[in-house]
């Protein structure tokens, strides 16, 4: 009988040893890799201004589709004075000016009558595919063909691009982005080595839609891997300038384009969080201090003078948010290899891919406006991203006037018991729940309200 008892005590050690400790359920820290040194002013410049897409819409033609005078945000002259900040005109190859689409698409938000740089756009309407409507494309691409041969020919590559998966972009919900299908799409039509763009594709991509948010451009100076996995390694600036494959022609033409991602990446390095506006609870936020050492510091890191930042990956088992972001990288492992055989993972600053079974733990710098939150943007304010059972699980906010509330740290929304349209959030769709991270689900209230008031100071 003692025997008995000791083997059983022996097995049941061991069981709970392992679900201590089982591999892979540890955070993973993630290793600094070598970057580029750049001019920031000179990258702000290219970033407003440059040519990193050479192809798009005729100016005549934006203009006339437009129809009226945007403000000018970047103070840009020439053909850029009077045309929205998250486009471009450039020069096609053929000299034709064309109006590309920038960067700051999807990486500014006018917020509260200011345009915020790097606030990622939660405001992006991808539900019904009208940026970028095949149909569209085609009509231009004909009416082009038989009126303005040059024309033509600076827009084709962009139209080409919008015609063979513009039609594959489509989110459930407006506010979330699909940057990542786009890389995959670009990346299955173009040869990794060349670059060379072929109508067929060449790589499978499934079906699905898998929406994110868009990560603050003033955090990546902390980060020592790219994106929500943590997957992004080696050389940034090759992941900056991946926008390019939208239209890009060959690979030296990749090259020129490369040379100006140090300063690019030293511009959105210099970049610094927003301050929280209004006033704050000083001692409140001294308490919440204390806590959040207690509570978050070991994954999100200590901030101020002397602050640390861990860089670690938090396996899925931990943190238990939805998973499909995160598993598609192993899924649709097709593309990591692309990537990772492609022109980016070559030369004296190859990037590559790591994927990882889990998500970064994110600094938090700037937290307060940056809602909604969770890498697919599915919890609506602070406040109930620490109390995961008051998480709604319909919400919607007015996307004409938007509101934010400067107490819970979020959009104003309203709770919806069913979907209606594009406008309410539904997390019961695969890729947009709002499950896990409850690491602020065991405080009280009022210790909950105190890291509110601390994140604000950050
Ligand atoms: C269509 C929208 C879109 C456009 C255009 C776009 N991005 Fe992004 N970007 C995203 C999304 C979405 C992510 C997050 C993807 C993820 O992590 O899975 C991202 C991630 C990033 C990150 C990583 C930040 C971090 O902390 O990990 C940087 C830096 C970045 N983009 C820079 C750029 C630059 C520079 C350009 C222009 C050359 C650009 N992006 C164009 C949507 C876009
Ligand atoms: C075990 C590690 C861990 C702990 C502890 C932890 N977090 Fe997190 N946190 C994460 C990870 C990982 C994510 C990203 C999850 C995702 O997007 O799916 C995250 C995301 C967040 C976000 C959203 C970031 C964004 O941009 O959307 C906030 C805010 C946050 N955490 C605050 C806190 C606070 C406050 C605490 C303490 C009460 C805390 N976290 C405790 C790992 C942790």
């Amino acid at each position: 009988m003692k025997k008995l008892l000791v083997i059983l005590g022996l097995i049941c050690l061991s069981f709970s040893s392992i679900i201590l400790f089982k591999p892979g359920d540890e955070p993973v820290p993630i290793q600094a890799s070598k970057q580029r040194t750049g001019d920031a002013k000179a990258g702000f410049i290219y970033l407003t201004t440059g040519d990193y897409l050479r192809s798009g819409i005729p100016l005549s033609y934006f203009k006339l589709g437009f129809g009226k005078t945007a403000i000018n945000y970047f103070n840009r002259d020439g053909n850029n004075k009077d045309i929205p900040y998250d486009y471009t005109v450039v020069n096609a190859p053929n000299g034709e000016p064309v109006v590309a689409p920038n960067c700051m698409q999807c990486h500014a938000q006018v917020f509260d009558g200011r345009l915020i740089m790097g606030l990622g756009n939660s405001t992006i309407d991808f539900t019904h595919g009208q940026k970028l409507d095949p149909k569209n494309a085609a009509a231009a691409e004909k009416l082009l063909k038989n009126t303005d041969l040059n024309k033509y020919e600076a827009s084709e590559p962009f139209l080409r691009v919008v015609k063979a998966i513009g039609g594959q972009l489509h989110t459930k919900v407006r506010g979330v982005n699909t940057a990542d299908r786009l890389a995959a799409l670009l990346a299955s039509h173009r040869d990794p080595k060349t670059f060379r763009w072929s109508d067929q594709t060449m790589l499978e991509v499934s079906d699905e839609v898998i929406p994110t948010d868009v990560p603050a451009w003033w955090m990546l100076k902390k980060k020592n891997a790219m994106f929500y996995n943590g997957f992004g390694r080696g050389d940034f600036g090759r992941f900056l300038m991946a926008s390019n494959l939208l239209t890009v022609n060959d690979t030296s033409e990749s090259r020129e384009v490369d040379a100006h991602f140090n300063d690019v990446l030293a511009y959105i390095n210099s970049i610094q969080p927003p301050a929280y506006p209004n006033p704050v609870d000083k001692t409140l936020a001294k308490k919440g201090g204390i806590l959040f050492v207690q509570y978050c510091s070991k994954c999100h890191g200590s901030y101020g003078s002397g602050g640390k930042y861990p860089n670690l990956l938090i396996p899925e088992s931990d943190v238990k948010t939805d998973s499909l972001l995160y598993k598609s990288n192993y899924q649709s492992y097709q593309f990591v290899e692309w990537f990772n055989n492609s022109w980016f993972a070559t030369g004296d600053h190859p990037a590559k891919l790591e994927p990882f079974n889990g998500y970064i733990a994110p600094p938090l710098d700037g937290i307060w406006i940056t809602a909604p939150y969770l890498h697919n943007g599915s919890v609506p304010d602070l406040e109930t991203l620490l109390n995961s059972k008051e998480r709604p699980a319909y919400w919607s906010r007015d996307f004409n006037n938007p509101v934010y509330d400067y107490d819970k740290l979020g959009w104003k929304y309203i709770v919806k018991d069913s979907v209606q349209g594009t406008t309410v959030y539904d997390t019961h769709l695969p890729g947009y729940g709002n499950y896990g991270h409850t690491y602020g689900d065991k405080l009280s209230n009022g210790e909950r309200k105190a890291i509110i008031e601390y994140l604000k100071t950050l």
